[in-house]
């Protein structure tokens, strides 16, 4: 089994962070999006990975590299323009060659592994040959040429959509419906037997310009190739905007094991979940977990609250933050209290030593600021 990773977005809703880096290096929990796919894909045992790349690869592939340090073997896939899933699939075609493949999306991320995925994937594959066009068998109980992964959501609108019939059969699957059929999301993990591959041929482009997987699914059902789904366990989120992206990073931040392996002052104080990463430093300050401060970065006479990342190297001194992931480089100065906040590299946030009440601000394209 292999590993196919979209990569090629653009990030549009995360801006302006991702005007200037890719929107699946974000870190959550200090630890770029991409990474947990790629670690999820390394322990279900997945060692040949291919990475679709955009006009962010350059920065992808510095960051990720020949996959080695994950233990996986890593091939970079360029996708000129970006026309949709089911064309990643199309130009992966010789890198997947007749292997089956798990297809992750690379700014999904997922509380369960994909080892219970793939297994089931696997059991039903030995249980039943697989099917060629044409002869497959009927209904649910052929080795299927797709398994998706489901997951009710409030807001169907916004995914893919799966209908089932009363046997719990996927029938329909629609790329965000106006009027959902359901309330089951298609989450971004996929299983595709090489079957795929003449759907995604065989299909052409949605309203929106885009070769879309709905559609390659859906062109399977039609043609009799069974097409399992699994319920999704545990927490999902699709980090493409801020919101999601600090609450993916709560989730990981709560499931970290504390450690404190940088220099805390007699002064300061660690509370609860925390990793203090080596080389980091906390003078007279307070860290409250779940929370984490990377390498070089230093705190003093500070409060760093529940649920946030400090990246490396970032500077906080006289401030209170929580809930935010300040990214590598940053600096925040003498602001009483910064919160749900997300801080892209070398940033920096300062209360002036005038005494006059305005604020002063040198903001990048697509910048938000929404003052107290
Ligand atoms: C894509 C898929 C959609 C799926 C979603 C999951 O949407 O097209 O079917 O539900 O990912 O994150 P996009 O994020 O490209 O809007």
């Amino acid at each position: 089994m292999k590993g196919l990773i979209l990569s090629g977005g653009a990030g549009t809703r995360l801006r302006p962070i991702t005007h200037t880096s890719a929107k699946q290096l974000v870190p959550v929990a200090n630890k770029p999006i991409l990474f947990y796919g790629i670690e999820d894909m390394a322990e279900a045992g997945i060692t040949e990975i291919g990475i679709i790349v955009g006009s962010t690869a350059a920065e992808i592939e510095a960051a990720v590299g020949d996959g080695s340090r994950f233990g996986v073997h890593v091939s970079y896939l360029p996708q000129d323009e970006p026309l949709g899933l089911a064309h990643c699939v199309l130009i992966a075609r010789d890198f997947l060659g007749d292997d089956d493949f798990v297809m992750y999306l690379g700014d999904n991320m997922l509380e369960q592994g994909l080892g219970g995925f793939i297994a089931r994937w696997e059991s039903q594959h030995t249980a039943a040959l697989q099917p060629a066009l044409g002869d497959a068998p009927d209904g649910p109980t052929g080795a299927p040429a797709a398994q998706i992964l489901l997951t009710p959501v409030p807001d169907p609108q916004r995914f893919g959509v799966a209908e089932l019939d009363d046997e719990g059969n996927v029938v329909a699957l629609v790329e965000k419906p106006e009027d959902p059929p359901s309330d089951l999301a298609l989450v971004g993990v996929y299983l595709f037997s090489k079957l795929i591959h003449q759907a995604v041929a065989a299909i052409a482009p949605s309203a929106r310009g885009e070769l879309e997987i709905t559609d390659a699914i859906q062109w399977l059902i039609d043609s009799g190739a069974p097409v399992h789904h699994d319920l999704l366990d545990g927490w999902w989120l699709d980090t493409g905007k801020k919101d999601p992206l600090l609450e993916s990073n709560r989730r990981v931040l709560e499931s970290l094991e504390a450690r404190v392996d940088g220099e805390v002052d007699a002064d300061s104080k660690v509370d609860g979940r925390v990793v203090i990463e080596a080389g980091a430093r906390l003078v007279n300050s307070e860290v409250r977990g779940p929370a984490i401060i990377g390498a070089g970065s230093v705190i003093t006479s500070s409060y760093i609250g529940p649920f946030t990342a400090v990246a490396a190297n970032c500077e906080v001194t006289d401030s209170e933050i929580d809930q935010s992931v300040i990214m590598e480089g940053a600096r925040i100065r003498a602001v009483p209290r910064l919160t749900d906040s997300l801080m892209g590299r070398d940033s920096e946030v300062t209360r002036g030593a005038r005494r006059s009440q305005a604020t002063r601000v040198t903001l990048g394209d697509h910048s938000t600021v929404e003052l107290a």
